[in-house]
């Protein structure tokens, strides 16, 4: 399969945006430790949800799927263990070990191992998790966990780590007495994993900031709730016009989890109307280069929008320099825009981006995630056809990113 985008043809219309992909993840995973029924709206229809509600089914829970509404009941777990091709599949099953520690006291998971971003350790996870109690063997690629007794803690991490801060959260849950995070990670995923795991009995604070407090207790309560708007996402779509220039409303969005990238695009000559939950964005004049890109953890620019920024400023008039601080092989992008025309030089985790030439179409592949959406974007800033491969990357992140893009009259297919 592959996206066939004709470029140079101005966006116009309106495109919704769905459920966050970094939120709905770990609070699929969360679901274990309800013991009855979650019910989780807004959920987005995306392959690394697939590959969650396969877990989910594995270890003995009832998964079913009505639209965007997804309903797990995990009173009938009965598993402890990933499989080595579930973990494979997604690196963010790593997320299910607090969970299924909480839930059972044990867990064998293999090790997710480096990603096509470069290493992705999860030593912090791990030194988290044996502070609340859990005896941790790491043995062959697998990682065998007992807990003996869970215990509150402190847990101080080095680095405000996503995916450490969560898998803290969930562990913590079931430990008895206060848990301290500090330098907690403060992104809006993590204030909705503790807006779920609330609704779910716990007592728990802070999430949003760099302190999360949290006092454990068994939560046998059935819940509903509904995942916050897609950050990355939204800042795509409107990457995307700004790449290709003309007016678009984005909707069904939280505009304050994503105003570093909208102030960016204000900085580069883009008209924004900011309503509360819904973008109106028109690009009619030719974009300027603007301040430098630093990602950060947030509320830093984040590392996510990083590749679909780069892309839309090709089209900046002067030099846009980027610092990638977060993940050390996040530029494979690079090389396919240059594909097309762009004018990239690098240094490391620095990369200048000499703006303003005109892009052409070219045959492309995308070798993740957010590097995918960069390619989309540029395609839809370049005069003629381009072919992305590579899609299976796109789609654990974009819910059928061609048809979004067709509301938005880009001339998008996805073919064989
Ligand atoms: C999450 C997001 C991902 C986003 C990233 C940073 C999900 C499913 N994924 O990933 O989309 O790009 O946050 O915003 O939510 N680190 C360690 N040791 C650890 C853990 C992390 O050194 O034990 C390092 C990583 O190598 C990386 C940095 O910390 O350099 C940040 O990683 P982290 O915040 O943990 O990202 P993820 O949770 O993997």
């Amino acid at each position: 399969m592959i996206l066939r985008i004709n470029g140079g043809i101005k966006l116009c219309g309106s495109v919704t945006v769905h459920g966050a992909k970094n939120s709905v993840l770990p609070i699929m995973a969360a679901s274990i430790l309800a013991e009855g029924e979650s019910v989780i709206h807004n959920c987005p229809d995306l392959r690394d949800v697939d590959v969650s509600i396969k877990i989910l089914n594995y270890l003995g829970c009832c998964v079913s799927r009505s639209g965007s509404t997804v309903t797990i009941d995990s009173s009938t777990m009965n598993h402890s263990d990933i499989p080595d091709a579930l973990m494979r599949e997604m690196r963010s099953s790593v997320v299910f070990l607090g969970a299924i520690l909480a839930r059972t006291g044990e867990a064998v998971l293999s090790y997710p191992g480096g990603c096509e971003l470069g290493p992705r350790p999860i030593d912090l996870h791990l030194k988290a998790l044996r502070t609340l109690g859990a005896d941790i063997e790491e043995k062959g690629g697998n990682i065998i966990c007992k807990v003996r007794e869970f215990r509150s803690g402190r847990i101080d991490l080095p680095i405000p780590s996503v995916g450490a801060t969560e898998n803290a959260m969930l562990m913590a849950s079931r430990c008895r007495g206060q848990t301290v995070i500090t330098n907690a990670a403060r992104e809006p995923e993590i204030e909705d994993l503790q807006a779920y795991l609330r609704r779910l009995g716990l007592n728990i604070h802070g999430a949003g900031t760099s302190i999360i407090t949290i006092e454990g207790q068994p939560c046998k309560k059935s819940v509903e709730h509904k995942i916050i708007p897609d950050r990355i996402v939204a800042a795509t779509y409107a990457l995307a016009v700004a790449s290709a220039g003309g007016k678009a409303e984005i909707l069904k969005i939280e505009p304050k989890h994503f105003s570093t990238v909208t102030d960016v695009l204000s900085e580069a000559g883009c008209d924004l109307e900011i309503r509360p939950d819904s973008l109106k964005i028109v690009c009619e004049r030719p974009l300027k280069a603007v301040r430098p890109i630093v990602t950060a953890p947030y509320p830093g620019f984040p590392t996510d929008a990083q590749p679909p920024l780069m892309a839309a400023s090709l089209k900046f008039e002067g030099t846009t320099v980027f610092v990638e601080n977060i993940f050390e092989n996040r530029y494979r992008h690079i090389s396919e825009l240059r594909r097309m025309g762009a004018d990239i030089r690098t240094e490391g985790r620095v990369a200048l981006i000499c703006g303003r030439k005109e892009l052409h179409g070219a045959s492309v592949e995308a070798t993740d995630l957010r590097g995918g959406a960069a390619l989309a974007v540029a395609a839809l800033g370049a005069i003629g056809q381009s072919r992305i491969s590579g899609l299976k990357h796109i789609d654990r992140g974009y819910e059928r990113l061609e048809a979004a893009l067709s509301n938005l009259g880009a001339d998008v297919v996805r073919m064989e």
